[in-house]
């Protein structure tokens, strides 16, 4: 069983940041006598996972336009997917100085080494988007980002009222997220628990396309040899969603009709592929944390405590909805 700790421990590294205690770190980033910086003084380290999907795209234009909107310095690291490079990352900021360590963990665990690093170096750390599964919550400030699991469950109810008058086997292909990550492990988990309720439900094949169009479309090509009967793909991004769609019409088949996909995030060409009937149900994930992010920057700037778990606000689109949705659509 998974273990999250979103308790009210943002008073560790707080206390550590007001009392300005030495812990062995070359940051000057907090400097208690002192006050709060002005916003223009502030620099922000932010460690972002990639640029795998339209989601992430959108995440960062959203992150980077916050900040400067803010006149806040934000320095930008990308990952490529890649825990090492994260790492790297932080660990640069640390050395830097920076007043504030902002980051998407590209995986769940693994992260207590670096982060007692900058908790010795009085470096606030905020998570966003993804949590990571450490023991210790006062090994960050905040963690802002969705609800994966209920992002799952959602999924699943759709699933299960869809196919609420058949009494046949429904048989289902998941592509899953990158391995490890928070969004993979616990899509699945909600998924599983909301159709897992009824036999008729078969998983017959889960696979990661590492959350990228590419290894939608690769995975689903190959699942649907072995897998020829399947009724729907559950795919826990978009971008693996329109990657199936290209494998399935390759393989002479109609995405939507033949075979039913469910989706999450709800970026835009996601959102015309179920106008189009393509996709017959996204739930949302909004990548929009920018602004939520600057203001926990300037909560822990004033000394403030931020909140130590903000959920995304987050909907569900059918059809009808995503053809509503569309002019209008940022991301
Ligand atoms: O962590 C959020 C997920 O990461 C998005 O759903 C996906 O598109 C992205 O790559």
């Amino acid at each position: 069983m998974k273990k999250k700790f979103f308790g009210m421990a943002a008073a560790g590294v707080m206390l550590l940041t007001l009392a300005g205690c030495a812990g062995g770190g070359t940051t000057d980033s907090v400097d208690s006598a002192a006050g709060p910086k002005s916003l223009d003084e502030l620099v922000v380290g932010f460690a972002q996972v990639g640029a795998e999907s339209g989601w992430r795209t959108a995440n960062t234009t959203d992150i980077q336009t916050a900040f400067e909107d803010a006149g806040i310095e934000l320095k930008f690291s990308d990952a490529q997917q890649k825990q090492e490079n994260q790492i790297k990352a932080i660990r640069s900021y640390i050395q830097q100085g920076v007043d504030v360590i902002a980051f998407s963990p590209v995986v769940e665990t693994g992260w207590d080494a670096v982060l007692n690093e900058a908790k010795a170096a009085n470096i606030p750390v905020v998570l966003t988007d993804r949590a990571v599964d450490s023991q210790d919550d006062s090994l960050y400030v905040s963690f802002l980002g969705s609800d994966f699991i209920e992002e799952g469950k959602k999924a699943g109810e759709w699933v299960v009222e869809e196919y609420k008058d058949s009494t046949d086997p429904v048989k289902i292909i998941q592509l899953e997220g990158t391995t490890g990550a928070a969004p993979a492990i616990d899509r699945a988990e909600g998924f599983a628990e909301v159709t897992g309720a009824d036999d008729k439900f078969e998983i017959v094949a889960s696979q990661t396309g590492d959350f990228t169009r590419a290894g939608g479309k690769q995975v689903t090509e190959a699942l649907l040899k072995s897998n020829p009967n399947v009724d729907l793909i559950y795919a826990h991004n978009d971008d693996m969603g329109l990657g199936a769609i290209e494998a399935i019409e390759a393989a002479g088949l109609k995405p939507g009709e033949d075979i039913k996909i469910v989706t999450v995030d709800a970026v835009k060409d996601g959102m015309q592929a179920l106008a189009d009937g393509k996709i017959n149900f996204i739930v949302e994930c909004s990548p929009l944390l920018g602004k939520q992010l600057v203001d926990i920057v300037k909560q822990v700037n004033d000394g403030e405590t931020p909140e130590k778990r903000i959920i995304t606000e987050e909907t569900t689109f059918t059809q009808e909805q995503a053809i509503e949705a569309l002019p209008d659509r940022q991301y």
